[in-house]
Formats: structure tokens, C-alpha cells, sequence
């Protein structure tokens, strides 16, 4: 069986244990030869890579394992390059919450103007990382779920339209997992064969069934109109907000209950409630509770082992949500055909919607890369929510690419989380302000 040699991007990321982890769990399926990481800041990505490093000599020796800030080195013989960076990392994320919350809009990672925010941040970055492989690798696979996914993937479109790219995220397959054990299906999502559209953290499940065909639908509908995505409300472990995200798809659904939906359309749907909630305060967002918690406790687990020197009885999780990551490489490596959720050009996929959208679809992936599955023609309520958010996400690119302060304006304004134009223009002005280190210079 032929072994892969891959490159993390954003070694030092709170995600990056999770994944070798869960890596290793899936070496029958998909085997390596190399992981290597790479980030721009050695002195975080070291934190995580000593510790993986002790982990990989113990659990999978034949793995060549090293870690480098070196484009050249960290870029050169991979097959594929699993991105998830943070430009601006916590610091920033904790600006894009807080500052749109000054001007009474919430504040969010990817949604509203902190993902645009962000997108600003990001597509750089990306684009960076893209040229290195190119450069070194040039029969390799990007596949990226560094965020704002929407904007990134739109930015990729644009300038890089030939490049071995595919973006992804793990919400779907997360939402997915539990609707499997709302059902009790006894291997997971797996058992499910799923129609989803919609733009990234904007879309929703029109049709969901078994191996043999039969709606799978009625039942997660019946359970979702209670209790939302929570799978048992008597005993739940979710971090608060993630809990009250969960929860709140029960009013996501009422408003469309011909489809299920995805759980950041809460954010578009009932902005004023995200805003009032107690989750939300203005000097304590979402940035906070991941600096307080998994940050926290992943750079304590990396430290821990690095001091014992071991990482057997290890505090690091296997992230098997992530295992959609394999799922997509094993696919390109061994020409699986398998079918998932991409984010990937319309090009009539959609029949009733803008060609050169990027939307996120069911794709069947191989060798060659993906085909998309037709969807159709989508109903006006959807249609009218995605032509907004699109051109917004369209928007913020043409923003980045021409430097220009009228587009990214009209992208804030557009908005479906801003109220007017006066207040965009004040988000903005605060944004352009916290932001100029990392974007560019808008005239
Ligand atoms: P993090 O801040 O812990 O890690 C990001 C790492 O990227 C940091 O070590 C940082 O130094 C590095 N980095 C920043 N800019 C870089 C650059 N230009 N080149 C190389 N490295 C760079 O963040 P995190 O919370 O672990 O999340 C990482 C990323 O993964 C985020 O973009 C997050 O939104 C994304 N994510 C996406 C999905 C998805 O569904 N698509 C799921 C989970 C996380
Ligand atoms: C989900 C989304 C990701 C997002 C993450 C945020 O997994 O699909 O795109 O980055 O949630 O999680 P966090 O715990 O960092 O708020
Ligand atoms: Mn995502």
C-alpha cells in the first residue's frame, strides 16, 4: 500500500495533536511515510511538535517525523498539505469578536463582519501556503480548512483557478455525527447518504437516507423540532456556547422546516438573540473560552509529556471529527470515489444560482479530484439568503485583491448581521484600525 508524506500548516494549532491522533487511528486506511509541520511561529508550533514528536517515536516509529519554519524544507516531497492556520491567531479572533459587539452586532469567528474580518487575515496566508506547494510539490494536494473557509475558498477561485486546492470544514460531518446518533445507526454517519447546499456555515439537508434508500428525514426532523442537534438533553458535554448552538437549531429549523439546517445560520436568522445571550458578553466572547479552555489544555497536555519525556497515559484526543480529512485523502491516494461534502465552484450544480459561487455540495472525490453532484434548482428562500451572503463573500475578495475601502464597505453593509450603512462604516473603521498589520492597504 503506497504511504503518504504530509505537511501540517499551523503546526502550533490547538488542532494539530487531535489530528495526528486521529491520523494514526486511521493509518490502516490511509498509511504515512512523513508528517512534517510548519507554521511562522516556531516558538508555538515547537510547544506542540516536541510533544508529538515523543508521541510519533512511541506509537508509529516508522513515521519520519520533523518540524521546520522553512518553506523549502517543510514543502518539499509532500503529497499533501493539510492546512488549518490562524493569521492573527487568538489575539486577533478576540478583535474581530469584541469590536462589531461595541457596535451592538455580535461578534463571530466566521460570520458577520469578524469573518470578514478575518477572510482579510486569511487570504494571504493561504495563498502563501498554496505558492509554496506549488512551488515545491507541485503534484500535491491542498487541503484546506483554515477559516473563514467561504471567503478563503473564494480567494483560491480568483487568483490561484488552476490549484490543486480543496476546501473543506468539519461542521457538516459534526451535525452529521449527531443526527447518526440521534438515529442509533450503528456505524455513524457512514450509514447516511446526504444532499446538502448552501455556501460554507450557510447551508442545509434536504434529503437524508440509509444504504437501502429509506428517508431518513422524519426522524431528525421530529427530534431536531425539540430538542435541536442536542442528542440527549438529560446528559450533555458541550462547552456552553457549543451547547446553546446546538439548542438553537431547533428555532433554525421552525423557520424552514422543509430542510434541516446548518448551526451557523443562527447567526443570520436570530442575530438579535446571539447578541442579548448571555454567551455573548462584550468583554468575554467565544475567543476567550477557547484561550481558557482548549488552548489551555492542549499546550498543558503538550508541556506534560515533554517534561515526562513519554507520552503513554497522554492528554492529547484523537479529533475524530477530522477524520473527514482522511476520508478526503485516502480518496485522492487511493482513488475511493467517495462521496462528500466540498466546497467547490457551482458551475450550474446549483441550476438557479451564480456559476461561480462557491458552494458546498456533495462531491464524488478520486484520483482526478472531485465531480460534483447536480443539485438542482434551490427554493427562494434559500436562493435569496445565499445570493446575499455570496455576494458579500464576493465582495470582501474583490476588497482584498483591488484595495479597496467602497468594496469592503458594501460587503459589511450587505451584511445580513449589520443594520445599516452607517454602522458597517463604524465597524470597519474600528476593523481597518486593529487590522494594520495584517491587511491590506485600503484606499
Ligand atoms: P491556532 O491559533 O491554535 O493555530 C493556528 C496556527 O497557525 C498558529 O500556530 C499560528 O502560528 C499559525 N499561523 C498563522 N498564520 C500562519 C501563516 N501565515 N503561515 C503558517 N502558519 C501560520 O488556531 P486553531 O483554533 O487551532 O484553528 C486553526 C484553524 O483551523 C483556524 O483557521 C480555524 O478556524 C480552523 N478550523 C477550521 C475548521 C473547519 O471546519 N474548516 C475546523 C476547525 C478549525
Ligand atoms: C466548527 C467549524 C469550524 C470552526 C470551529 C470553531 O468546527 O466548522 O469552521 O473553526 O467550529 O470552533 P471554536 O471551538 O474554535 O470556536
Ligand atoms: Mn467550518
Amino acid at each position: 500500500m503506497k504511504k503518504s508524506s504530509i505537511v501540517i500548516a499551523g503546526g502550533g494549532s490547538t488542532f494539530t495533536p487531535g489530528i495526528v491522533m486521529m491520523l494514526l487511528d486511521h493509518a490502516d486506511r490511509f498509511p504515512l511515510r512523513q508528517i512534517k509541520f510548519y507554521d511562522n511561529d516556531a516558538a508555538r508550533q515547537e510547544k506542540i511538535a516536541k510533544a508529538c514528536e515523543i508521541l510519533l517515536k512511541e506509537r508509529a516509529p516508522e513515521i519520519a517525523f520533523s518540524y521546520t519554519t522553512d518553506p523549502k524544507e517543510a514543502f518539499t516531497d509532500v503529497d499533501f498539505v493539510m492546512a488549518h492556520i490562524r493569521v492573527g491567531k487568538y489575539a486577533m479572533r478576540e478583535k474581530d469578536e469584541k469590536i462589531p459587539m461595541k457596535h451592538g452586532v455580535f461578534g463571530q469567528e466566521t460570520c458577520g463582519p469578524g469573518g470578514i474580518a478575518y477572510g482579510m487575515r486569511s487570504i494571504g496566508g493561504v495563498i502563501e501556503i498554496l505558492d509554496y506547494m506549488e512551488k515545491y510539490s507541485p503534484n500535491a494536494w491542498m487541503l484546506n480548512y483554515s477559516n473563514p473557509a467561504a471567503i478563503v475558498a473564494e480567494a483560491t477561485r480568483r487568483l490561484r483557478p488552476n490549484s490543486k486546492i480543496i476546501n473543506i470544514c468539519d461542521m457538516p460531518v459534526g451535525i452529521e455525527d449527531r443526527m447518526a446518533e440521534i438515529l442509533g445507526l450503528p456505524n455513524g454517519r457512514k450509514d447516511m447518504c446526504v444532499r446538502y447546499y448552501g455556501l460554507n456555515h450557510f447551508g442545509w439537508w434536504c434529503d437524508i437516507r440509509d444504504k437501502d434508500g429509506n428517508d431518513l428525514m422524519p426522524r431528525i426532523k421530529e427530534h431536531v423540532a425539540k430538542y435541536g442537534y442536542i442528542v440527549n438533553p438529560e446528559s450533555h458535554h458541550d462547552e456552553a456556547s457549543w451547547n446553546d448552538t446546538y439548542g438553537k437549531a431547533k428555532d433554525v429549523y421552525a423557520v424552514d422546516p422543509d430542510t434541516l439546517p446548518n448551526t451557523y445560520l443562527k447567526y443570520y436568522l436570530f442575530p438579535d438573540y446571539v447578541f442579548n445571550h448571555d454567551n455573548q458578553h462584550p468583554d468575554h466572547t467565544r475567543a476567550n473560552e477557547v484561550m481558557e479552555n482548549r488552548e489551555k489544555n492542549v499546550f498543558a497536555a503538550a508541556k506534560e509529556i515533554v517534561e515526562k519525556g513519554t507520552a503513554v497515559d497522554c492528554k492529547f484526543k484523537s479529533d475524530d471529527h477530522a477524520s473527514y480529512i482522511v476520508d478526503l485523502a485516502e480518496a485522492i491516494a487511493f482513488n475511493k470515489k467517495a462521496r462528500m461534502l466540498l466546497i467547490v465552484e457551482n458551475d450550474g450544480a446549483i441550476s438557479n444560482f451564480d456559476p461561480t459561487a462557491m458552494v458546498e455540495i456533495p462531491c464524488i472525490v478520486g484520483s482526478n479530484g472531485y465531480e460534483k453532484i447536480c443539485i438542482g434548482k434551490i427554493p427562494q428562500f434559500q436562493k435569496g439568503l445565499m445570493e446575499e451572503q455570496v455576494s458579500v463573500e464576493k465582495l470582501v475578495v474583490e476588497a482584498w485583491i483591488t484595495g479597496s475601502y467602497q468594496k469592503l464597505w458594501q460587503a459589511l453593509t450587505l451584511s445580513k448581521t449589520v443594520p445599516s450603512a452607517s454602522v458597517a462604516k463604524a465597524i470597519l473603521d474600528d476593523l481597518i484600525e486593529a487590522n494594520k498589520d495584517y491587511w491590506p492597504e485600503l484606499k
